[in-house]
């Protein structure tokens, strides 16, 4: 009878929502006599308010829920294919827990931020143009010591070789595309966002812009510590993600139960190693109403989401 109401039970929770996973999801209590009537109702109401927990972070409605799984993932992770160069693996250099700040945040860097605005790629799938645009505007920002400048995602989408528009592309591909063509990123102004694939209009006669001068792209897996290095010396982070999950996410640290099927492409903006659980600061492209505020928070350390799979830094004049 208690085993029949547990699977009842379960049959009432989305299919996305692990019944295993009751440690931090405190809704279930099956060892109450009266749960058959208790449990769904509780969780209903807390689904309702959009609240439960899913991978550790608080999760529920988003403007994605009336999508289902597929279509989700159809329309929004569809976007990052592979790169053809092979992604080599850091080599582990030091001890560098001693070099690092506990918290670096380049949105707020003592008062100045470094962070462009908030971007939203609606049903492109160009993430990783958004992603890499992002990382150039940052750079820009702090080797200039200027506010961020908006540049040309729509550029990187029309122009970059060896990448498919809205249909997806590579941040690495896309990088060396910037860096071997020293083509001019232009002002978003002058090349607007059109969220459809076209044809290459590159402003031969725009003098302004930014100009990619070097970049890496490896493999930090079990070396992520390399990577808070690079965050604090360095500058932002383009990253490749799992982001199967993220439909549901509202806000709080995502820590487990996220894959490493790689599928979106977002930037780091910081790291914060103050509290129990230490993690990223990352950046979407998917509006502001996205998680919180546009943001969301992955746990460092363990290669989640695939976190540290395919990262890259980047250099501008
Ligand atoms: C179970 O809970 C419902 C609603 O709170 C209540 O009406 C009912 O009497 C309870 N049943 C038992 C067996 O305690
Ligand atoms: C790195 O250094 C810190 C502080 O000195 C120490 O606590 C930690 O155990 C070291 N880690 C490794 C892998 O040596
Ligand atoms: C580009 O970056 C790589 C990796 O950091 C470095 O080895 C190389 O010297 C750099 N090239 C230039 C031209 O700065
Ligand atoms: C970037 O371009 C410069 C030349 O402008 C070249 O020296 C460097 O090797 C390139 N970086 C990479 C990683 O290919």
């Amino acid at each position: 009878m208690v085993n029949f109401r547990l699977v009842s039970v379960c049959l009432f929770v989305p299919a996305f929502l692990s019944c295993t996973n009751s440690k931090s999801f405190n809704v279930f209590e099956f060892h109450q006599s009266n749960s058959t009537v208790r449990t769904p109702a509780s969780l209903k109401s807390r689904i309702q308010e959009g609240l439960y927990k899913l991978n550790g972070a608080e999760s529920g409605l988003t403007k994605f829920s009336h999508l289902s799984q597929a279509e989700f993932e159809k329309q929004y992770l569809s976007d990052l294919k592979e790169t053809h160069f092979n992604i080599p693996a850091v080599q582990k250099k030091k001890n560098l827990s001693n070099k690092l700040p506990k918290r670096i945040d380049w949105r707020n860097k003592e008062g100045v931020s470094y962070v462009s605005p908030i971007k939203n790629q609606n049903k492109c799938g160009g993430c990783w143009a958004f992603s890499t645009t992002e990382t150039v505007e940052s750079m820009y920002a702090i080797s200039h010591n200027v506010t961020p400048p908006q540049l040309s995602v729509q550029e990187v989408i029309d122009c970059s070789v060896g990448n498919n528009g809205c249909s997806g592309g590579n941040t690495c591909t896309a990088l060396a595309w910037l860096n071997n063509s020293q083509s001019l990123l232009v002002y978003e102004e002058e090349y607007p966002l059109t969220d459809t694939s076209d044809y290459c209009k590159l402003l031969t006669k725009s003098s302004r812009g930014v100009t990619v001068t070097n970049y890496t792209c490896n493999r930090f897996v079990g070396n992520e510590d390399e990577m808070l290095y690079r965050l604090a010396h360095v500058g932002p982070l383009i990253v490749a993600v799992d982001a199967t999950t993220w439909n549901h996410y509202l806000g709080g640290i995502i820590q487990y139960h996220c894959g490493i099927r790689l599928n979106h492409a977002v930037q780091i903006v910081g790291y914060d190693l103050t509290g129990d659980v230490p993690f990223y600061i990352v950046r979407n492209s998917w509006g502001t109403d996205f998680g919180n505020n546009g943001y969301l928070y992955i746990k460092y350390g363990e290669n989640v989401c695939g976190i540290a799979t395919e990262v890259s830094t980047v250099r501008v004049l």
